[in-house]
């Protein structure tokens, strides 16, 4: 059986430490932070019950690297870097071949490519970035289509289009739909991205880009949101009726005021993912419901079922052929999407119904 490790950090620092040890909520983050430099990673919990429909099986482990999200984006990358390769060479102790980076260990410095370099020859490593594009565009598609929008003819706007994973979304959309709109904060970089993706010979969208997010998300029926503001960029008043947003960002772009106050607007968050086998046990709570993982990890654990122990995805520049062939192995292993989530609660079948009832209302296209 294939083995594999997905590295989680502390997200909130000292709430963390304090549920791990309530003796260090008495301490002000500073010195917590001193604490966790000098910790080695550790094991959190044992992933059990894999199994693809091919038979092939796989357990892991979650490794507990000590960093909380701060220290990962702010320390020098020297220090992060030696953290997250302890961490490997750690996974590879316990048997692990492939290690998946979570949460802002995947963002930290340069994306993976220094840690994997470090540990060629003792473990693969990925970000798992590869299926939570790849799952992210599907749900927004399956919104569409559960929101009645004609996809081909769809004006889509990716928010935080030039970064790593809007990037190569603008290039898998681009062949599929009516328009693409590139938003962002930087116009230089926008209509670099905009002449790469409109060159490419696939593309059959029109591709616009702007910096005027909130005049131009006006004109969207679908909505990618993918930036690293860390703030909220989408708005209840800025939306068309009956307009499908997937929130793949952490901090996330939309407000929760638009599910308050749209009723007919479907927001659905990227990546909640059914994992193969008839009694996955994760032994750790991190709030999905069961059997379910986000796509990273959900990528970490399809390269353990197909017996590799070779890096897969790495640094910024996402390729459409990696993201397409990691959408190729999720169904040969039996990974779905698990259907849809938004601010921590399930949208049920039910829910998006009514969703769409009142988009329709609103458009007239039935009476009141
Ligand atoms: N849900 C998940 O499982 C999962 C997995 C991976 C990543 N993520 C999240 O997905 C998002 C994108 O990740 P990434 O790796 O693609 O990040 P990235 O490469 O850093 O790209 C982020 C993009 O957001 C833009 N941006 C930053 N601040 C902005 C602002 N105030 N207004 C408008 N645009 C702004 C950046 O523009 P500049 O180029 O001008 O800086 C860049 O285009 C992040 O929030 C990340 O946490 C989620």
């Amino acid at each position: 059986m294939n083995t594999f490790s997905f590295v989680i950090h502390p997200l909130e620092l000292k709430r963390d430490a304090a549920r791990y040890k309530p003796i260090l909520g008495l301490f002000p983050e500073p010195v917590i932070e001193q604490i966790a430099l000098r910790m080695n990673p550790k094991t959190i919990a044992k992933i059990t019950g894999i199994e693809s429909p091919t038979g092939a099986q796989c357990e892991g482990y979650f490794v507990g690297c000590p960093l909380g999200t701060r220290q990962l984006l702010m320390l020098p990358p020297e220090i992060v870097y030696k953290k997250l390769v302890d961490a490997g060479k750690y996974s590879a102790d316990l048997g692990a071949k492939i290690m998946g980076l979570g949460a802002f260990t995947s963002v930290a410095g340069d994306a993976g490519v220094t840690v994997a370099q470090r540990l060629e020859g003792i473990i693969g490593v990925t970000s798992g970035n590869s299926y939570t594009v790849y799952t992210a565009i599907e749900g927004l598609l399956l919104g569409a289509q559960k929101m009645e929008i004609e996809v081909k003819t769809a004006s889509v706007a990716i928010v935080g289009a030039t970064g790593s994973i809007g990037a190569v979304c603008a290039k898998i959309l681009a062949p599929q739909v009516g328009e693409i709109m590139l938003l962002g904060r930087d116009e230089a970089k926008l209509e670099k991205l905009r002449a790469e993706v409109e060159s490419r010979d696939d593309c059959r969208a029109q591709i616009r880009s702007s910096t005027d997010i909130r005049a131009s998300l006006r004109g969207a029926d679908l909505i990618l949101a993918v930036s690293s503001a860390g703030k909220e960029l989408i708005f209840p008043e800025d939306l068309k009726v009956g307009t499908v947003i997937c929130d793949v960002a952490r901090p996330r772009d939309v407000s929760k005021s638009v599910v308050e106050k749209r009723d007919d607007v479907l927001v659905i968050e990227g990546g909640v993912i059914e994992v193969p086998g008839t009694d996955v046990q994760f032994n750790f709570e991190f709030g999905f419901p069961r059997s379910t993982a986000f796509a990273c990890m959900s990528e970490t654990m399809m390269m353990a079922l197909d017996g590799t122990n070779q890096n897969y995805t790495l640094g910024r520049d996402l390729s459409v052929e990696q993201v397409q062939k990691i959408g190729v192995i999720a169904q040969k292993h039996g990974f779905k999407l698990a259907g849809f989530r938004a601010f921590e609660i399930a949208v049920t079948d039910e829910a998006i119904e009514k969703t769409r009832d009142n988009a329709r209302r609103k458009r007239g296209l039935v009476a009141a």
